[in-house]
C-alpha cells in the first residue's frame, strides 16, 4: 500500500506500511510483566533479585532496564535495525559514540550542525586528542576527499540545522567506505526520524536521534537513541554506555514508549502545516527567502524526495529587515512560542545567531547563513488557519 500524500508530493521511497503496528506492537507483549499488563509499566527498580548469581535478565538499572529495554526493541525495528539503545539525551548519544574513538583519530563532520554538536567536536572532543574538520558535503566527492588516513568517525546531519541543507547521504556513505571500510558514520536523523528517513538503509552504520524532538514530540523529555545492526558496534556502544552511565530514566522511557504510538499520525500532520507555513510565507511580501525542501526553490528539493519520504514541520526564513525587527516578530507571536528545541505539538520560533546556534565562531555562522534576519520555526499541530494569521500578525507588529 502506499501513503496516497506521499505519492501525490513525488517522494521516491515509500512509508513503511507496517510502521503504526511497529510501535504499537514491537516491544510491547503484555506477556512479559507479572500482571500481564496492555500498557508497559514503569519499572523504576534499580536493581534486579538474581535466582543465583549472575543468573538473572536484568541486573543493575544502569546496564538495562525493562521500561528502556521495550524503547529500545521499538525504536529499532523502525529503521529495521537489529539494535536501539537510548541515552539520558541526543548529546549523551553523540557522546557515547565519541567513546568508540582514541586519541589520535579524526573526525569529518558536515559544517552544517545542531550548534551543540558543533560545540562538542570543537571545544570538548580536541581535550582527548581527536581533532575535527567541518565542510559542506554539497559535493559528496568533494567531502570524502578530506577524510584523512585517521578518519575514523563521519557525523552528518540531513536536514541541517538551520538551514535545512540535503545531503546526499547514500553518495557520501558509497565513496567513504569506498576510501576506508572501517569508518563509521553516523547520521542525525532528528528532524524526519525514521518514518521519513531511513539512516541505515542509504548507507550509515548508526542512525542518530535527539529523542527530545519529534520522537517524543511533547516537549516534556529530554532522550536520545542509536539504532545500528553491527553486533560489535553495539557491544561496544553498550559497555561503554555503561562505563559512562548515560542512560535514561525509566520515566522517560516510558513517555517516549508512549508518544510514538501517535508517532506517523504526527508526522503526517506536522509535515502537512510545514508546508503551509512554507508557502505561506514564500508568498508573504516582507520575507526574503524561505528555507523549506519541500518547497521547489529549495535547491535539495529533489535530493529530498529521492532519499525521504516525507518532510518535518521545520522551516526557516529571512525577512527583508534586521534584528529588531527579529526580535520584534519572535515577541508578537502568540500561538508560536518563542523558544528553543523543536518537533513538539507547539509551535516554536527562535532565532539562531543569538539561540541555538550561538556558540558556532561568527565567521562560521555568516558562512553558514545564520544572519540576523534568520528565524527557524518548529511548525506544531495546531490548526493551519490560526499558525497563519499568528505569523501574519506577528510579522506585521515587526515593523511597527
Ligand atoms: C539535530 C539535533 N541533534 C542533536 C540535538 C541534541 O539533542 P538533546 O538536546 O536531546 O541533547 C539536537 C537538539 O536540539 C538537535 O536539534
Amino acid at each position: 500500500m502506499t501513503h496516497p500524500e506521499n505519492r501525490a508530493l513525488g517522494f521516491q521511497k515509500k512509508i513503511d506500511p507496517n510502521f503504526g503496528t511497529k510501535t504499537c506492537t514491537v516491544g510491547q507483549a503484555a506477556e512479559q510483566w507479572g500482571y500481564m499488563d496492555a500498557v508497559p509499566p514503569i519499572c523504576v527498580s534499580s536493581t534486579f533479585k538474581q535466582i543465583e548469581p549472575n543468573v538473572t535478565k536484568f541486573m543493575y538499572g544502569r546496564e538495562g532496564n525493562p521500561s528502556r529495554n521495550l524503547l529500545e526493541q521499538c525504536l529499532a525495528s523502525l529503521d529495521n535495525a537489529k539494535y536501539g539503545i537510548c541515552f539520558a539525551s541526543g548529546l549523551g548519544a553523540l557522546t557515547s559514540v565519541v567513546t568508540l574513538l582514541k586519541t589520535g583519530d579524526h573526525i569529518l563532520a558536515v559544517d552544517d550542525l545542531y550548534g551543540g554538536t558543533n560545540r562538542f567536536f570543537r571545544n570538548i572532543a580536541p581535550r582527548y586528542g581527536l581533532e575535527s574538520t567541518f565542510l559542506n558535503a554539497e559535493d559528496p566527492e568533494k567531502f570524502v576527499s578530506a577524510m584523512k588516513p585517521n578518519t575514523k568517525l563521519i557525523w552528518l546531519e540531513s536536514p541541517t540545522n538551520p538551514t535545512l541543507r540535503v545531503w546526499d547521504v547514500e553518495m557520501i556513505s558509497k565513496l567513504s567506505k569506498k576510501k576506508q571500510k572501517d569508518v563509521i558514520i553516523v547520521l542525525d536523523n532528528t528532524f524526519l526520524t525514521s518514518y521519513f528517513q531511513r539512516p541505515l538503509e542509504l548507507g550509515a552504520d548508526i542512525a542518530m536521534y535527539s529523542a527530545t524532538k519529534y520522537l517524543n514530540g511533547h516537549a516534556d523529555v529530554i532522550m536520545g537513541a542509536l539504532t545500528l545492526n553491527d553486533d560489535e558496534l553495539f557491544n561496544r556502544l553498550k559497555y561503554n554506555q555503561n562505563s559512562t552511565g548515560i542512560i535514561p530514566s525509566p520515566i522517560d522511557c516510558f513517555l517516549v514508549n508512549r508518544s510514538i504510538k501517535t508517532l506517523h499520525l504526527r508526522m503526517d500532520e506536522h509535515m502537512r502545516n510545514g508546508l503551509a507555513v512554507a508557502k505561506y510565507l514564500e508568498a508573504h511580501q516582507d520575507i526574503e527567502k524561505v528555507l523549506h525542501p519541500g518547497l521547489p526553490s529549495h535547491p535539495h528539493h529533489k535530493l529530498a524526495l529521492r532519499q525521504w519520504s516525507g518532510y518535518s514541520s521545520m522551516v526557516s526564513f529571512y525577512h527583508k529587515y534586521g534584528l529588531n525587527e527579529s526580535k520584534k516578530f519572535l515577541q508578537s507571536l502568540n500561538i508560536f512560542s518563542l523558544a528553543e528545541s523543536l518537533g513538539c505539538h507547539k509551535s516554536l520560533a527562535e532565532i539562531p545567531i543569538l539561540m541555538t546556534h550561538a556558540s558556532v565562531p561568527a565567521n562560521e555562522r555568516s558562512e553558514l547563513g545564520i544572519m540576523e534576519n534568520l528565524i527557524r520555526l518548529s511548525v506544531g499541530l495546531e490548526s493551519i488557519p490560526d499558525l497563519l494569521e499568528d505569523l501574519g500578525q506577528a510579522l506585521k507588529a515587526m515593523k511597527i
